[in-house]
């Protein structure tokens, strides 16, 4: 049987995720903040609970991420920048996901082809910012793909039939987005999951490290 790993099972595309593997025949083991402490805040257990799994995945999915750092709404302007706002951004939406990358080398599949994939945003995206705005989770975003970019080619060197994707799951009815849906075309976390793990799961060796949305279409970093 086919494994597979998906963090931050818990949130709204996460779980839906987490379902279509196992309806597609894996063996999925999903780890979050209530089912194994796993939370940003505290990277000390991050460590330790990333340390306890064993064995290797055949895919693995980062479904966390924050939109209000420290409970502040995303900044409309950069007159509201906010040092303790934009630190909780980093923390979860970088670092948090970057202690997983850490971890890749041993957790991948080596032997075969094994498919990692970054919950990402399109607004974390510098070619695509036409509108400013959410400057911390945007920034935080686009560290996020740097490290994730970054994680593709060194992983291609040990792991060539490896797959790396930053991906946007478009806007997403979950309650990560429930004050935005208004002015959004949005999609259920069903939609979402299917195009996430479908595309995902096609994109071959040679094009690991790109970033993509749901429909499988790239997006420019
Ligand atoms: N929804 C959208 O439209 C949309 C659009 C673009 C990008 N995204 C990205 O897609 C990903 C998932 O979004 P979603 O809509 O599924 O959000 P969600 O329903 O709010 O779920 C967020 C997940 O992140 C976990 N999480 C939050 N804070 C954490 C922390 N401190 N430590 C560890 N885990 C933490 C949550 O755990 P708990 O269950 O314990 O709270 C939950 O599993 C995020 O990276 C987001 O940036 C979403």
């Amino acid at each position: 049987m086919k494994k597979a790993l998906v963090f931050g099972h818990t949130g709204g595309i996460g779980k839906e995720i987490a379902v279509q593997l196992t309806d597609r025949g894996y063996g999925v083991l999903g780890v979050s903040r209530s089912t194994h402490q796993f939370d940003f805040e505290n990277i000390g257990k991050v460590e330790e609970t990333l340390s306890e799994i064993h064995g290797v995945f055949d895919a693995i999915f980062v479904a966390t991420g924050v939109l209000n750092g420290a409970g502040f709404p995303p900044e409309k302007t950069i007159k509201t920048i906010d040092a303790e706002a934009m630190a909780a951004q980093f923390l979860i939406n970088t670092i948090g996901p970057s202690i997983i990358l850490k971890h890749l080398p041993r957790l991948m599949r080596k032997d075969g082809a094994a498919h990692f994939g970054m919950l990402s945003a399109r607004v974390g995206s510098i070619g695509d910012n036409h509108l400013g705005g959410w400057i911390s989770y945007r920034a935080a975003k686009a560290a996020l793909n740097q490290a994730t970019k970054t994680a593709a080619i060194e992983l291609k060197r040990t792991h060539p039939k490896a797959v790396v994707l930053a991906l946007h799951p478009g806007t997403v009815e979950t309650p990560f987005t429930e004050n935005y849906q208004a002015n959004h075309e949005t999609i259920s976390a069903q939609c979402a999951a299917k195009g996430l793990i479908d595309t995902l799961l096609s994109v071959s060796s040679e094009n690991s490290g790109s970033f993509k949305n749901w429909k499988g279409e790239g997006i420019p970093w």
